[in-house]
């Protein structure tokens, strides 16, 4: 099977290390196109300069991209450049709001190609070992197909009926998963701002159910974590998260205030962070505050 990824950033670098392994032919795209080059190349991998000339050179297309922008982008770049859609299915694996899924599908339809919308949970470790769970929504004359694609790379497939339910259920895992160290940096910035050691939480939780979860986050949040989700990608999805319930006029108070969390701290330089550093932001937001008061 030919299998093509477009985006290649976190999860696509590491989904193509996965697909390689598994001896499919690979094709790859990136916006910029240099940072698909090296894999490329030590991968046996053809770089294309286009979303739409990749799609026709492969049996599925797999994308991870950033966000609605970007997925409407590599849409609407695809269906305009393509010449003979064939058999092509294109599955989007980015996380977008529903609302984008449905517009992706829109476009990539209106030119023949079957649109399969599969989120995933899990990140680059999973994508690189081939063991991501993916969410599946599509037509059910594409399930086959997508089913067998989607086996090259997940340890479990849940299809959900047709767009957009998986991406509705992606964005509802999203909301809980990401919210932990948005709730651990307030809390440290609480103790932080009251001169109290930030080790009196792990102290007192030992033993409670606060424990583990402190602990999952607690290196990867204080000392030096490589990137696998960014605290940009995490503002995005509570975004997303707000804007499709108030798309169903519903009130969305806490991804509105995890997405400004989030994205506060990205602006600040953080963006391209591993999403638990959201803490140094606001421990260091407590320090200039104890410092402005020392000096008062
Ligand atoms: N990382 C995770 O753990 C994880 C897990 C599950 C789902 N996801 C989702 O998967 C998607 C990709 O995540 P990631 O972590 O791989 O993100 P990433 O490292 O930030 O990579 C984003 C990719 O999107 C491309 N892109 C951005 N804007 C674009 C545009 N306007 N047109 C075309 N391409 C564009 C980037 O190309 P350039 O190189 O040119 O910027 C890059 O290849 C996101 O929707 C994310 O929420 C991520």
């Amino acid at each position: 099977m030919r299998v093509g990824i477009i985006g290649i950033g976190n999860m696509g670098s590491n989904l193509a290390e996965c697909l390689s392994s598994k001896n499919v032919e690979l094709a790859l795209y990136n916006r910029t196109r240099h940072k698909a080059e090296e894999l490329g190349r030590r991968l046996g991998a053809r770089v294309y300069d286009s979303p739409g000339e990749l799609v026709e050179n492969v049996d599925a297309a797999i994308a991870f991209v950033t966000d609605d922008h970007a997925l409407k982008t590599i849409s609407l770049e695809t269906a305009s450049k393509l010449e003979r859609a064939g058999s092509t299915v294109f599955i989007n694996a980015s996380t977008v709001t529903p609302t984008a899924s449905l517009e992706a599908m829109r476009i990539l339809e209106s030119r023949g190609i079957g649109y399969v919308e599969a989120p995933v949970f899990g990140s680059t470790d999973e994508a690189r070992e081939c063991r991501l769970i993916s969410m599946l929504s599509v037509r059910h004359d594409l399930l086959d197909k997508a089913t067998q694609v989607l086996k090259l790379y997940s340890s479990r497939i849940y299809y959900l009926g047709e767009p957009p339910k998986a991406m509705v259920v992606k964005l509802a895992l999203n909301n809980i998963a990401l919210a932990f160290p948005a709730i651990l940096a307030e809390s440290l910035m609480l103790l932080s701002s009251w001169d109290v050691e930030l080790e009196w939480l792990r102290k007192v939780s030992a033993g409670t159910w606060i424990e583990p979860v402190l602990t999952r986050y607690w290196d990867r949040a204080l000392g030096e974590s490589s990137p696998r989700f960014t605290v940009n990608n995490a503002g995005k999805d509570y975004s997303c998260i707000g804007i499709a319930l108030r798309e169903k006029g519903l009130p969305s108070f806490i991804s509105e205030t995890l997405s400004s969390m989030y994205l506060l701290a990205g602006n600040s330089g953080l963006g391209r962070k591993d999403y638990p550093q959201i803490v140094k932001f606001y421990l260091e937001l407590a320090m200039k505050k104890n410092v402005e008061e020392t000096a008062k």
